[in-house]
């Protein structure tokens, strides 16, 4: 084996290469400093794009005023765009904190995210909500077409109570202008279909489910996050509400509890106060902290992050998000390694008995390796090389072999790889601890825990009315090794948290929250329509 060869007889290569390794991890750090700088320029953008429209963050008021409290009950409808899969699913709330979940899921085909149509994209989607309907409700769907058939016309004849509820998951920023209206405002995550922007999606999906006489109405119109600020709420109705939901998945965004007075923008655009149910004081704003900071007075830039955005679809924008979720991190770590496999002076996949003068074949890489092209590293290698505790790395370099075309890497290789994987990692877990931090302090929610309105106060535990409670879901969260320990870590640096306002932070997982979540704004917009139509 011609591996044992260069490294028994290079020592001083080993070296060269973990000293280049920490150079690259270096270039991730992200200080304490670092850290409360971004929560003060988060906390600023929050407050702007409160003020006015078109602010970098977007704030977009979702018009849910009231998160729910465990005790909604029915069956409801969700369907769930947003990354790379379409989730189709039915909800049968049961009004104790628990539910029943159908769903199917199907990849979304990559030539619909880029199709030149967006009636390509909403007739697949609504193809799929009638092959739902047909497995799993045939009953209901059976008795809808007999019914049409007989009376003629989709609606007619068909009951309200028959026609399913749909909550619409679309997880894109959009300008919200009622419950269940909203145009898009840009695609994010790969998508890119010019044609929709401006268009009401809701509007879109119902024509296409019309079209195919589904007894189903788009009654809501919902970004994932909210979705899981509301799946969260149901399930675990702390005495103090949850104050945000979050993503870390494909893309990262947040959804949180606003104080109504302070979401100034909404009177000065003049949507009637008619439109906005304000008994509660509150509004769920979907922050769309993808975009934070565009303009990079605060964010990290290192040029793994520049070349990233210049040769993606959407340059100069939602450069937080490509600096935190899994969509990115991947590409992030694969122009890092490629930049060190390029540099002859960094034994990185090295093989020393290919020609020295061509950079591809002085590596163990393949030609055809993933490594060389873009996007083609998945963020769950990150998870599998910074969890590697096996012996020599096994794991990692296993991985790098079958995976990612390259052959027999030493252990050094994939120490290398660990090194900077797991900077990459880190680095997005504190990021996220910057607007995690921002909402909580810009809420006042650490510094006024009476203020929280509670219900049953002679109930109460000592501190469950100090929570400050934070529902989460995606891919990152859920897989990366301890990226909640890091976000915790960072949380107790942040000035006006420290470590007593850390352990007060509870931050918990929203499995599948969007559906749920989805199911649950259905059903508000469902009691609201029909209280101001009897
Ligand atoms: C992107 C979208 C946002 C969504 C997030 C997480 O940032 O713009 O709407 O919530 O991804 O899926």
């Amino acid at each position: 084996d011609h591996r044992v060869g260069t490294l028994y007889g290079s020592s001083q290569n080993s070296m060269a290469l973990a000293a280049a390794a920490e150079r690259v991890a270096a270039e991730f750090e992200y200080s304490a400093q670092d850290v409360n700088r971004g929560v003060q320029e988060f906390m600023r953008e929050m407050d702007e794009g409160l003020g006015k429209q078109g602010a970098t963050m977007s704030q977009i008021p979702t018009y849910v005023t009231a998160v729910p409290n465990g005790t909604e009950k029915g069956l409801y409808m969700a369907v769930d765009l947003g990354g790379t899969n379409f989730r189709v699913c039915s909800i049968q709330l049961h009004g104790n904190s628990t539910f029943s979940l159908t769903q199917s899921k199907v990849k979304i085909p990559q030539e619909l995210m880029v199709a030149k149509t967006s009636k390509e994209l909403f007739a697949f989607l609504a193809k799929q909500i009638e092959t739902f309907l047909k497995t799993h409700h045939n009953d209901h769907y059976v008795n809808h077409v007999e019914k049409r058939r007989r009376k003629g016309s989709l609606f007619e004849g068909t009951h309200d109570e028959e026609v399913f509820h749909l909550g619409f998951t679309f997880s894109f920023p959009v300008q919200q202008s009622g419950i269940n209206k909203g145009t898009l405002i840009r695609w994010t995550k790969g998508f890119d279909i010019k044609d929709t922007i401006g268009k009401d999606v809701c509007a879109l999906l119902q024509k296409e489910i019309d079209a195919l006489d589904l007894p189903v109405k788009v009654a809501a119109l919902v970004n994932d996050t909210v979705g899981t600020l509301m799946a969260r709420s149901y399930t675990s109705p702390g005495k103090t509400g949850t104050l945000l939901g979050a993503i870390f998945g494909t893309g990262t965004n947040g959804a949180y509890v606003e104080k109504l007075a302070r979401v100034t923008k909404l009177k000065k655009v003049g949507a009637g106060k008619q439109d906005v149910d304000d008994s509660t004081g509150e509004m769920i704003i979907n922050t769309e902290w993808g975009s934070f900071d565009n303009h990079l007075s605060v964010l990290p830039n290192t040029p793994y992050d520049k070349s990233l955005d210049a040769e993606s679809n959407n340059p100069g924008i939602q450069m937080f998000e490509k600096r935190v979720s899994g969509m990115f991190l991947g590409e992030i770590l694969r122009r890092a390694l490629v930049g060190l496999i390029k540099d002859p002076s960094v034994p990185l996949f090295s093989d020393e008995h290919s020609n020295q003068n061509d950079v591809h074949s002085t590596t163990n890489i393949h030609d055809n390796s993933p490594l060389w092209s873009q996007w083609a590293l998945d963020t769950s290698f990150l998870s599998i090389a910074s969890a590697d505790n096996t012996a020599g790395l096994k794991n990692t370099r296993q991985t790098l072999d079958s995976d990612y075309g390259v052959s027999a890497p030493s252990a050094e290789d994939a120490e290398a790889v660990r090194l900077i994987a797991s900077a990459v990692g880190k680095r997005a877990a504190r990021l996220s601890a910057v607007a995690i931090a921002a909402v909580i302090l810009s809420t006042g929610k650490l510094q006024h825990p009476t203020d929280i309105a509670t219900t049953n106060n002679a109930t109460l535990e000592v501190n469950e009315d100090e929570v400050v409670d934070v529902g989460v879901d995606g891919s990152l969260v859920e897989f990366y090794p301890n990226f909640e320990e890091f976000i915790r870590e960072a949380l107790r640096e942040v000035e006006g948290i420290g470590k007593e306002g850390e352990r007060r932070v509870r931050i918990g997982i929203a499995k599948d929250g969007s559906g749920v979540g989805a199911a649950l704004i259905a059903l508000v917009a469902d009691r609201a329509m029909r209280a101001s139509s009897s």
